[in-house]
């Protein structure tokens, strides 16, 4: 067996610039004003940035629903807490925004219309895949065969909701004999737990979002044509994991 020598630095073309596309990614940041207001840089960016981390966030979720499906809880659990982690910093991001004065993005919010967070598909993708699945915002795809078509896969695959509940049934468990025994079920405990723990993120999530909106355009309509802060604030107590929120009403303290 031949053991690969480590390549020399500089020996082939791969550098950080090449490998990671760097001269590609930043010519993907096109202001719709123009002249370019200073400040629809930071609005592309954030919400590019944001978009990158749905890529990875679908990318450990599906992992970790395949893990699901062979039983193997441990290694399950390991990347919804990646997930986890990577929501945790989502959330504080979007206040980078609030630095943004309302006066200022009135100056390019129009050239925006009808562009919207209702579109983003890989936010509605996590939610599916995680076991949220709301076949009525497809709506806002409808110039957007491709992704309608990738939006209505995952509404009709598999989801990290309904194969949790599968492998409970395999492993003859009970979430309520789970919580109320942590130390007798550990390994699914900790699974659940972090379950929840993306709910709680993604709860949040949606909270901060809200209230930047509010602090940003008050109560106007969304370009996406909702009411905006009001239809945000009914989103704030969605759930992907309901069993795992619900069971807390059915423990005692009785061991
Ligand atoms: C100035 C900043 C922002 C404003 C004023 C804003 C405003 C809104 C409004 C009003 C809606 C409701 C839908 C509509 O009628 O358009 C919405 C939805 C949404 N926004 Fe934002 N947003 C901002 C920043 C962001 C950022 C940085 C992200 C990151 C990806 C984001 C992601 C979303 C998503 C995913 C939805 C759909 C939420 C749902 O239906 O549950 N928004 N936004």
């Amino acid at each position: 067996m031949t053991t690969q020598e480590p390549r020399a630095y500089g020996s082939t073309e791969l550098d950080y610039n090449t490998y990671l596309k760097v001269p590609d990614l930043l010519q993907l940041q096109l202001p719709q004003s123009d002249p370019a207001h200073h400040d629809e840089l930071l609005f592309i960016v954030i919400h590019q940035a944001y978009e990158l981390w749905f890529k990875l966030i679908l990318h450990e979720m599906e992992s970790a629903l395949e893990l699901v499906r062979a039983d193997e809880v441990l290694k399950a659990q390991h990347f919804v807490k990646r997930v986890v982690e990577i929501f945790r910093i989502l959330v504080p991001q979007i206040h980078i925004l609030e630095t943004m004065r309302p006066v200022d993005f009135l100056q390019f919010r129009d050239r925006l219309n009808p562009a919207s967070g209702f579109q983003s598909a890989q936010f509605r993708e996590l939610e599916f895949l995680a076991g949220l699945k709301e076949e009525r915002y497809l709506a806002f795809f409808k110039n957007r065969p491709e992704l309608v078509e990738i939006l209505q896969k995952r509404l009709a695959g598999p989801d990290l909701r309904t194969e949790f509940l599968g492998m409970m049934k395999r492993l003859g468990l009970e979430i309520r004999a789970v919580y109320q025994h942590p130390e007798k079920h550990l390994e699914v405990y900790l699974l659940s737990e972090s379950l929840v723990e993306f709910d709680q993120y993604l709860g949040l999530w949606r909270e901060h979002h809200v209230r930047v909106v509010e602090r940003i355009i008050g109560f106007k309509q969304g370009t996406g044509g909702s009411s905006g802060v009001n239809y945000l604030r009914s989103t704030t107590s969605k759930k992907c994991f309901p069993e795992l929120w619900d069971v807390r009403c059915e423990l005692s303290k009785e061991s």
